[in-house]
């Protein structure tokens, strides 16, 4: 990046300027350059691979899960034991579909991928599969239902959070 975009960055706003130095793949260096307005430059600012950013986060974490949840749906099949198919359902329906779904949603609302809530938002999500996937486990096996409670305020918090941040974001 030229010295000149790399002073006018940190004069609209230090943080981007150092995200961009970290990431010398953004792409829309030039057009910040000859953007006119500080709201204009930051507009591009978010429009690029920052933002991009959260979206690939959801559907990374979302295939892992998948894999995790096919894997035991595979040793499953091989065991016949299909005692802990709720957790494992809901590892997929959680982890996976409803990631997904969060994931393309922020993919389609740049604006909503921008905002601190979005990471938080992810971070609910991922604590969620963590305490409530365990949660379903012991509570099949009479080994306490307190994981699953818990994990079930966590998964409904984490739709709050959605409901919250679409509401949020109109179109502009
Ligand atoms: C390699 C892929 C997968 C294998 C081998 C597999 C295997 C299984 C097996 C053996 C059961 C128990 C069936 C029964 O007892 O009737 C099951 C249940 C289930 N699976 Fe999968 N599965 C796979 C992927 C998925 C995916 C991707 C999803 C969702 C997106 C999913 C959702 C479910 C649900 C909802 C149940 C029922 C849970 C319950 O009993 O409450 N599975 N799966
Ligand atoms: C607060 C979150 C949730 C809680 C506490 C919860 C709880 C439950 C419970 C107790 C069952 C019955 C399991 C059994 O028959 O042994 C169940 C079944 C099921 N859940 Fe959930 N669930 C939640 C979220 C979800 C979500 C987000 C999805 C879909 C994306 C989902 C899809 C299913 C499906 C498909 C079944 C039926 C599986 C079958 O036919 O055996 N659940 N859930």
């Amino acid at each position: 990046m030229s010295e000149s975009v790399m002073t006018e960055l940190k004069s609209v706003s230090p943080d981007i300027a150092i995200f961009f130095s970290r990431h010398p793949t953004v792409t829309n260096r030039a057009s910040f350059a000859s953007a006119s307005s500080k709201k204009a430059k930051m507009a591009i600012v978010f429009r690029g691979e920052h933002m991009k950013a959260i979206p690939r986060l959801y559907f990374a974490t979302a295939a892992l899960f998948a894999l995790i949840g096919m894997g035991w749906g595979i040793h499953m099949s091989a065991t016949t034991d299909h005692t802990l198919s709720p957790a494992h359902g809901h590892l997929n329906l959680i982890g996976f579909v409803m990631m997904s779904v969060f994931g393309a949603y922020y993919a389609l609302a740049p604006k909503a991928a921008a905002a601190r809530l979005a990471l938080i938002h992810y971070g609910l999500s991922v604590l969620t599969i963590i305490v409530l996937v365990p949660g379903i486990v012991f509570a099949i096996n009479a080994e306490g239902e307190i994981m699953a409670k818990a994990g079930s305020v966590l998964a409904v918090l984490t739709m709050l959070v959605f409901l919250v941040t679409v509401l949020r974001n109109r179109a502009d």
